[in-house]
């Protein structure tokens, strides 16, 4: 569980978060979402301490970050995954030596234990036998599994995704959030993805913030998207008129309002 509490953070004029509060939850996809330049990227910056906050506080399970030791906070830094925009591989490296980069970093294991740990998250990200790749040699999705792999290696209670999808097809979009969603589940991460990808929204969005002005605009489940009323949060989900029909549909399904039986064959809603 990660929770933060009134983060401020300006760069010379420009107040980018106004006293943001949440509270990331355990075992979960945890999403930030707003339009672009909303602050989503600098709000993980923070909460990995790449960026210092003016002011407000950050807990990990419980722990203050914000005003953590140096030594702790680089102990807490080694559970922290992070799979940043555009994967950011090194290009010189293969698959296997990217992945096996924070094993040299952070462990002294030797080559053979940490080769069997590099195979076995390759395994997990259905990478097996692409070890001696290079970056400029496979597709965007597989860089993306390489850079959750990269991520995951060395089991990371906490793990920030900024923009997962970006630059992916819708599909291979859907099998990377779910990959993370299924990681998540299975070693009860704490985990944090920045996205304005509608898709992830609604499948992932266990726990979303919305966040307009840099304060929380809106919070809640994908579920409970469906039923907001919050006008700013529905224009920006449902921006096309194409999404806002899918949204009315689902709400009337939901109340009962209509049944999939009362929906004719080409989707359009029945005559009132
Ligand atoms: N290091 C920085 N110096 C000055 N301004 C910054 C810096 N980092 C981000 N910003 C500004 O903060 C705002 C929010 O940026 P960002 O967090 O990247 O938005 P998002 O990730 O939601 O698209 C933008 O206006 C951006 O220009
Ligand atoms: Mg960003």
């Amino acid at each position: 569980m990660i929770e933060f509490k009134d983060l401020v953070k300006s760069f010379g004029d420009k107040t980018v978060l106004n006293g943001v509060s949440h509270v990331m939850e355990t075992g979960k996809t945890n999403l930030i979402i707003g339009t672009s330049g909303s602050g989503k990227t600098v709000l993980q910056k923070c909460l990995v301490g790449l960026l210092e906050p003016d002011s407000g506080q950050i807990f990990y399970d419980g722990k203050d970050f914000t005003h953590m030791e140096p030594e702790e906070r680089k102990l807490l830094r080694q559970q922290i995954g992070m799979l940043f925009q555009g994967s950011a591989l090194f290009d010189s490296l293969t698959v296997q030596e990217n992945v096996m980069f924070p094993l040299n970093m952070f462990t002294k294991d030797n080559f053979t234990k940490k080769l069997k740990r590099v195979n076995e998250v390759l395994e997990r990200v259905n990478l097996v036998g692409s070890n001696k790749k290079f970056p400029a040699e496979i597709s965007g999705g597989m860089k993306k599994r390489v850079g959750i792999a990269r991520a995951i290696v060395l089991n990371p209670k906490y793990l920030f995704c900024d923009e997962p999808n970006s630059g992916l097809d819708p599909l291979t979009s859907m099998v990377i959030d779910q990959l993370i969603s299924e990681l998540t589940k299975e070693y009860k991460i704490t985990t944090v993805i920045n996205t304005h990808d509608m898709n992830s929204v609604m499948e992932i969005g266990e726990n979303i913030l919305y966040m307009v002005n840099g304060k929380a605009e809106w919070t809640g489940t994908s579920e409970d998207i469906i039923f907001s009323k919050n006008k700013q949060l529905n224009e920006f989900i449902f921006a096309s008129q194409f999404l806002q029909d899918a949204k009315n549909m689902r709400m009337m399904q939901a109340t009962g309002e209509i049944s999939e039986s009362d929906l004719p064959d080409n989707g359009a809603l029945p005559e009132k």
